[in-house]
């Protein structure tokens, strides 16, 4: 496993994290959702992304006993804050409130003293993003968060809240996590060249479309049984990408990837760590061998001439619109 900084930031991260969104909690038992995090673990993966939303907190809970015992100086832990835990009208959002207290809430579900990065899952657009900066710096101070981030935030969003903090001298951004794959590039235009400029490392989520660039979702035929596409919780998420000119385009990465020695997954991986203002790309699983699989993505280098294969393989079916880059308008 290779290593990079979050950002600008003294912490590294492992270039692979596992995330356990739809997966702990939800899709997978227990037991399964343990096998994935050990087998993460022994790939070298020490970067583990969840959220209090997940499983409606449940998915925190999982990851808490996952990780028990295992030496906290040698994981990196992020969470977030935005979606709601409750039904109450602070359960919600980027204020003081419920930012504090959310915190509280995964601190004991993860069984830690601290975490690693706070992300604010989208952009409040209810809640004065001073408030939400100098609150995310005091739980910094207070040493209960040791950097912070967003996710799927604009690239005006970013350098707003980047002016706020050095204007006020609060603690920076130092990470965003937008969707990020061969399919979805939609930070490209105007969030990554921000970010490098300013040192702000994207943590990508989704880099095998949930699934979609294994190859595993064949056009005009049902999904497979146990994937993403089958389970109550997940298939909502991943239809939108099940669109048969997708997946019979999606099919001709098989040669390149099977050229290169690599799996479909891997392919894909290996494509988002091309990008040098990518972090780490956060992998799901629901079940260990395909932890094993996709960490060997780690390392492996695409030359040009492979990346413009997949492109004109591709064609039109890749969105690079940054206008899509959207939180609600309203706190759900
Ligand atoms: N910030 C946000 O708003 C946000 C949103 C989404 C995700 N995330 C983060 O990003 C993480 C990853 O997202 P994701 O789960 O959508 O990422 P992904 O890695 O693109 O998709 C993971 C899913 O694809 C299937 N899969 C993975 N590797 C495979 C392999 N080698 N062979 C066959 N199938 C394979 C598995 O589903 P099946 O086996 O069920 O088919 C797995 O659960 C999340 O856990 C979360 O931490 C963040």
């Amino acid at each position: 496993m290779e290593f990079r900084h979050l950002g600008r930031s003294g912490l590294m991260v492992s270039e692979i994290s596992y995330g356990n969104w739809i997966t702990h909690g939800s899709q997978v038992e227990e037991d399964a959702a343990k096998q994935c995090v050990r087998a993460a673990l022994d790939e070298g993966i020490t970067t583990f992304d969840t959220a209090d939303v997940y499983a409606g907190t449940k998915a925190e809970e999982v990851l808490g006993r996952a990780l028990a015992g295992v030496r906290r100086e040698s994981l990196e832990i992020f969470t977030k804050v935005y979606w709601p835990t409750g039904q109450g009208p602070n359960d919600r959002g980027l204020s003081r409130k419920h930012i504090t207290e959310s915190l509280h809430g995964s601190l004991r579900r993860l069984q830690t003293d601290y975490v690693d990065l706070y992300q604010a899952h989208r952009f409040d657009y209810e809640t004065p993003l001073e408030e939400t900066l100098k609150t995310f710096d005091d739980l910094v101070r207070q040493g209960k968060v040791l950097y912070v981030g967003v996710s799927e935030w604009t690239a005006e969003q970013i350098g707003r809240a980047l002016k706020i903090a050095d204007e006020m001298g609060f603690d920076r951004l130092v990470s965003n996590q937008p969707q990020y794959s061969m399919l979805w590039r939609v930070i490209e235009a105007e969030v990554v060249p921000l970010s490098e400029k300013e040192g702000v490392g994207q943590i990508v989520f989704s880099p095998i479309a949930q699934g979609v660039l294994t190859g595993k979702y064949l056009p005009g035929q049902p999904p497979p049984a146990g994937s993403r596409a089958t389970d109550p919780a997940g298939s909502g998420f991943i239809s939108r990408m099940l669109d048969d000119d997708v997946l019979t385009r999606v099919q001709r990465l098989g040669p390149i990837a099977a050229d290169l020695g690599l799996s479909m997954a891997q392919l894909a991986v290996a494509w988002v760590l091309q990008n040098p203002n990518v972090s780490s790309a956060i992998v799901g699983a629901s079940r260990p061998e395909q932890v094993r699989d996709n960490v060997r993505a780690s390392g492996v280098k695409l030359d040009a001439e492979v990346l413009k294969k997949i492109d004109d393989v591709l064609g039109p079916v890749v969105e690079r619109d940054p206008a899509k880059t959207v939180s609600p308008e309203r706190r759900p």
